[in-house]
């Protein structure tokens, strides 16, 4: 049963193809007509979908001075109020934002059968009745089934079920200013990814954590056997892995001539048996120091610049952890930076990860994936802002990864100061609330589906409310966050708590 809710009307310039108005019925069924709920009403070319993106109120008899000026006499305070309802005059409009004209395939109108832009105004004194949730969540292209529960669409507070492949696929973004609630939503994210049922498909999940803020899954005894976490601390790039020229980008300062000088000492390592495949960056330098030919000042600098990246202890003669043994279906590898301060150390290991997953995914090697990159502005920066080494990977799974499964999800507080290439090939974005207006701004600019009208509604989001659009979705949708079903051990402990905790620790 479809319930009415109103009827359209003439007001001001409208109806026109893209907004109609309606007179709101008065109700007495408790059900509250409110900005952001879906309707509908017949037209001429089918069933025109819209949301109710302003309500009015109107009272005729409130708008001439005089008689308010009456209705307000002290001395005299009822003689107006009592001869007039003036109640009664009061009627509530709805302004409707069209979103596309649907065609049903049957009379009942439960399948969709196709949606088309719409090119004809609504009629005046048509009813308008709620969108079905059934109707809607088609209409918005959720997937009841298999989709992830991120929360309750505003208002209608029906279960928001994204489609997963349509999220992942073409790439995501979370944005919003700090503690705007996109870490909360990355780990409801996660926790959907691995609550999904075996035969349902689920990527494996790579997941840089900055802050060690979601090392808390391991204790979840539900989910703990799906969890690995990887404390940066042991993590170790094998040196035979790498070839000449990536010596030259993690340390920018060695010239081609040393490079060359270098892969000359890497072909002799190569060669000996004993040290093939096992060697160090120590194992190179003795090399060097013991060849005797060659220019001096050339071996002499390389020396150095191979010195300086052995200082990072960062390098051994094998990989730690072995990627492609760690990596698996419906599984996520947690790599925990929360001790690691170094920026420059932060972006060799994520440029040599992403690059290393993505060559393993291209050799179908590992499952396909998902790899979500909190704070992603320290490790694809827009180049005015500064400069990274692993921003060229990123850009490069931003673009090709599509093509091999390998999905990427960029997590940033300043969308501004993230690389406009590869926010631009997050074709689906989930934003929280976000007041700089640079980044509304740079935001509007990587994706139209973003309106003035939509930004102005993004700078008044709440936490835990977001809107989510581009291609997860049929329309920009809001959305109330779904709260944690794992609740991490200190996530409702207060900063005094946090006190008292840790004076109890001084005192014993
Ligand atoms: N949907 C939600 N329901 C309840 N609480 C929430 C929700 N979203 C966020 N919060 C709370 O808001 C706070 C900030 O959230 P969160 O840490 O996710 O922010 P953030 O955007 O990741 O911030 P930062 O940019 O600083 O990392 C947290 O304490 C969290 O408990
Ligand atoms: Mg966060």
């Amino acid at each position: 049963m479809s319930i009415k809710v109103g009827t359209v009307f003439n007001y001001l310039q409208l109806p026109n193809v893209s907004k109609f108005p309606f007179v709101i019925n008065k109700r007495q069924d408790g059900i509250f007509i409110q900005k952001g709920l879906f309707v509908y009403t017949k037209s001429n070319e089918g069933f025109l979908i819209g949301v109710i993106e302003e309500i009015a109120l109107l009272n005729e008899y409130f708008t001439d001075a005089l008689t308010i000026k009456a209705y307000n006499n002290n001395d005299n305070p009822n003689i107006i109020k009592g001869l007039f309802p003036s109640k009664d005059f009061e009627f509530a409009i709805a302004i409707v934002n069209c979103l596309g004209l649907v065609q049903f395939k049957d009379e009942n109108l439960k399948e969709i059968d196709r949606v088309q832009r719409m090119t004809y105004p609504a009629s005046p004194g048509e009813g308008v009745y709620i969108v079905e949730e059934e109707i809607l969540h088609k209409f918005l292209g959720f997937d009841n089934k298999y989709g992830l529960n991120l929360g309750y669409v505003k208002v209608t507070d029906s279960n928001a079920k994204i489609n997963m492949n349509r999220l992942l696929n073409k790439h995501f973004a979370i944005l919003s200013i700090s503690g705007g609630g996109k870490s909360y939503l990355t780990s409801i994210l996660i926790e959907e990814l691995l609550s999904r049922g075996e035969d349902s498909g689920t990527p494996a999940i790579i997941l840089f954590d900055v802050h060690g803020e979601y090392v808390y899954l391991k204790d979840i005894p539900e989910l703990k056997d799906k969890i690995k976490i990887q404390d940066i601390s042991y993590f170790q790039i094998g040196i035979p892995n790498l070839s000449p020229y990536v010596f030259k980008k993690y340390q920018e300062q060695i010239s081609h001539v040393q490079v060359r000088e270098l892969s000359k000492y890497i072909k002799k390592l190569n060669k000996d048996k004993q040290k093939k495949n096992k060697y160090t960056i120590q194992d190179i330098i003795e090399y060097i120091e013991q060849e005797s030919d060659g220019n001096r000042s050339t071996k002499q600098a390389l020396l150095g610049w191979l010195s300086e990246l052995e200082r990072l202890n960062l390098f051994g003669p094998q990989e730690n952890p072995i990627l492609n043994k760690v990596i698996e279906n419906q599984q996520i590898t947690i790599f925990n930076f929360q001790k690691e301060i170094s920026i420059r150390k932060k972006q060799i290991i994520v440029d040599y990860i992403c690059n290393r997953l993505f060559n393993l995914r291209r050799m179908n090697n590992i499952p396909p994936f998902l790899l979500i990159i909190e704070e992603a502005h320290q490790f694809c920066p827009e180049a005015a802002h500064a400069k990274a080494i692993s921003k060229p990977i990123i850009e490069m799974i931003a673009r090709e990864g599509r093509k091999f499964m390998a999905c990427l999800c960029l997590i940033s507080q300043r969308p501004k100061k993230l690389s406009t290439t590869a926010l631009s090939q997050c074709n689906s974005k989930l934003v929280l609330s976000l007041k700089n207006p640079y980044d509304l701004k740079h935001l509007m600019d990587s994706s139209e589906a973003i309106t003035k009208e939509y930004a102005s509604m993004i700078s008044s989001l709440g936490v835990g409310e977001m809107i989510v659009m581009g291609n997860a979705v049929n329309y920009p949708v809001f959305i109330d966050v779904r709260k944690r079903k794992f609740k991490a051990k200190n996530e409702e402990t207060t900063l005094a708590q946090f006190c008292l905790n840790w004076q109890k620790k001084e005192i014993k």
